[in-house]
């Protein structure tokens, strides 16, 4: 029997950096597992369609948890999965906590690991998403490296040189590929936006869990609404309490619920800066040459 690819996705950044993995794979047998860490029609399904991910083959439906709950729901739903499907192959993106319970549950299976998006570091461990990378690296056999710090950042944790691999950023490649279907204007059109705007996503738990540096965000959002109009599309984690915090009581700022990926960029390529604690966010503005301020104290993308 074939011993399949299995691709492991949870959370939307994992679905942009899979799509070209999973289509440059096409001739190899593959198996998609969805963990269900994203459940939401604009948090998941709408990210699959305009993507042109193929349907998962099995979706764990673990949704919303602690972050105990959440991996260890991944674990246990993916274990059977791994036994009844022997792969030859997990592959693992980013720094999502599916992303760690995958590779624990492949490593410990004997199951080679492939992390796409490996040796990223912001050095700060308050992050999920750091103990997440830098577990995922430790566990896997294969490290798919976007970025070319990230090589020394693995060679110092003792992740030997042969596993190591810089193939580029698939993010970037799944950004470039759709770059046609960006269109700042339908978008403005659309959504009814101003000629001018300033775009923000925040979502971070550093800043979104606290109603005290939330409302000092909002502050600091409402003068910049001061000076531009502040359009936020809001991912369900910060709502409640940017909500709360009185984000939408400024008359230049407009709440919207999350893009799909395809308004998402092209908003962002209309706006005339953005603001944001994403990392991916950083990344893409980049290549789009759109000025981007990164509400956070570090970050593992210097790129
Ligand atoms: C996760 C990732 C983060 C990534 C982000 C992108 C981890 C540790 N964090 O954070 O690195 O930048 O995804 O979006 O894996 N919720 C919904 N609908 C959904 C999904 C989530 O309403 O489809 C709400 C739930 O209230 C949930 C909260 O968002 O409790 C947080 O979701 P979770 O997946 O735990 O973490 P994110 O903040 O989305």
């Amino acid at each position: 029997m074939l011993q399949p690819i299995v691709h492991v996705l949870g959370a939307r950044p994992n679905f942009v950096k899979a799509a070209p993995v999973i289509s440059a794979l096409s001739d190899a047998e593959q198996t998609v597992i969805h963990t269900g860490q994203h459940y939401d029609e604009r948090m998941s399904e709408i990210f699959f369609r305009e993507l042109g991910l193929p349907e998962p083959d099995v979706n764990l439906e673990v949704g919303s948890g602690s972050h105990a709950a959440q991996t260890a729901a991944i674990m246990i739903g993916l274990e059977p999965e791994f036994t009844k499907r022997s792969p030859g192959l997990v592959i693992v993106y980013g720094d999502v906590n599916s992303t760690i319970a995958a590779a624990l549950v492949a490593a410990k299976m004997g199951i080679p690991v492939a992390h796409v998006e490996a040796g990223l570091r912001s050095f700060d461990m308050t992050m999920p998403e750091e103990v997440n990378r830098r577990l995922t690296d430790q566990l896997s056999s294969l490290c798919f490296v976007t970025s070319p710090e990230a090589i020394g950042h693995l060679a110092n944790e003792g992740v030997p040189v042969d596993r190591v691999h810089f193939v580029g950023n698939p993010m970037i490649d799944t950004l470039l590929k759709n770059l046609d279907t960006f269109d700042s204007e339908r978008v403005r059109a659309a959504y009814e936006l101003p000629d001018r705007y300033v775009l923000a996503t925040l979502h971070r738990p550093a800043n979104v869990d606290s109603p005290r540096i939330a409302g000092e965000l909002v502050r600091r959002l409402h003068e910049i609404a001061d000076l531009a109009d502040l359009i936020i599309p809001l991912h369900p984690r910060g709502r409640p309490v940017l909500m709360a915090a009185g984000l939408d009581d400024h008359p230049r700022v407009r709440v919207l619920d999350p893009l799909g990926y395809i308004d998402f960029i092209a908003a962002v390529r209309g706006a005339a800066a953005i603001v944001t604690d994403s990392g991916g966010i950083q990344e893409e503005t980049t290549i789009l040459g759109v000025p981007c301020l990164t509400v956070r104290p570090n970050t593992e993308r210097p790129i």
